[in-house]
């Protein structure tokens, strides 16, 4: 691996593996860069890692890294995390955002979709916007220029716009395909995923005074979407609503002058009344 982070040998990852079994799971891994977080999932005995890369010299950088340690469960993709979140139909065990959302022009957006496509853990980890922190320091306050109140399914949300200055132009950039990003504070991130349906939120490595702006690393866990009524109560409940129904609609053809003569005795199963000569089937 270039550069000088340990991303093979990363906390964020060991915290998600004391967390969830990952053994035998799915796991979507947003923004591999070079594939170490790959590696590190499969080696941690996933059975799948889907890696969505947009930089196509990350990709090619992913391929080498795959052909070099020989990755048998992980696949590379090339394209833009989002749109592939927007289109798949996959729904993975486990979801890997580590150093994306704060490159998102739409973070909320990520969060719903990670939300749609992850039924177990999310592991995420961000930078986020605290004006307190980020005020002092005179290159972060040329960096954000305007703050917006924003609303996305329902979540509502201050979007604080981050401009890349000149980053993009670098070789080594390793940002969004966007020309500006837009933060969320800590609290709306949290919110944010609660809104969306993950619960349990634990927080690590609480890092406010990080060099690159406060961040944080976040494991939560998809919501168990179950019905109030198990499958017996649910019939019982569907035929109490269609009485209910019926007797409305026996009301209404007395009320308004509809013949209502007998029940159907050609079909004696069959909920049918017979309303000025025809018969009509409830
Ligand atoms: C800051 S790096 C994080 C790398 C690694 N996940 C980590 O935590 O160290 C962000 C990565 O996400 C990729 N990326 C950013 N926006 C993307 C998008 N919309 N779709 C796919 N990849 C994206 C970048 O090209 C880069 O490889």
């Amino acid at each position: 691996m270039t550069g000088s982070a340990d991303l093979c040998n990363d906390g964020r990852l060991k915290w998600l593996g004391e967390e969830v079994d990952i053994r035998g799971k799915s796991v979507i891994e947003l923004g591999p860069l070079e594939g170490a977080h790959s590696y590190v999932l499969e080696q941690m005995g996933a059975a799948r890692v889907t890696a969505v890369e947009a930089n196509s010299q990350a990709y090619l950088k992913c391929l080498i890294t795959k052909e070099l340690l020989r990755l048998q469960r992980v696949d590379f993709v090339l394209a833009d995390f989002m749109e592939y979140l927007r289109q798949t139909d996959a729904v993975f065990d486990i979801a890997v955002a580590c150093g994306v959302l704060y490159h998102m022009a739409n973070p909320v957006e990520l969060i719903s979709l990670l939300a749609k496509r992850c039924r177990g853990h999310l592991l995420l980890w961000t930078h986020y916007f605290d004006g307190a922190v980020l005020g002092k320091d005179p290159a972060f306050k040329l960096r954000f220029t305007k703050e917006t109140g924003a609303t996305h399914e329902g979540f509502e949300h201050v979007l604080h716009r981050s401009n890349y200055v000149h980053a993009d132009k670098w070789s080594g950039f390793c940002g969004g395909s966007a020309a500006y990003a837009n933060w969320l504070s800590r609290e709306d991130v949290l919110n944010c995923l609660t809104h969306f349906g993950f619960e349990g939120v634990k927080v690590r490595f609480d890092d406010p005074s990080h060099p690159n702006g406060p961040a944080f690393a976040l494991m939560a866990k998809k919501k168990v979407m179950r019905s109030r009524f198990p499958e017996s109560e649910k019939r019982l409940l569907f035929a109490y609503r269609r009485t209910l129904f019926l007797q409305a609609h026996i009301y209404h053809l007395r009320y308004f002058g509809a013949h209502l003569t007998t029940l159907n005795r050609d079909c004696p199963a069959c909920l049918s009344v017979q309303e000025q000569g025809t018969w009509v089937t409830l």
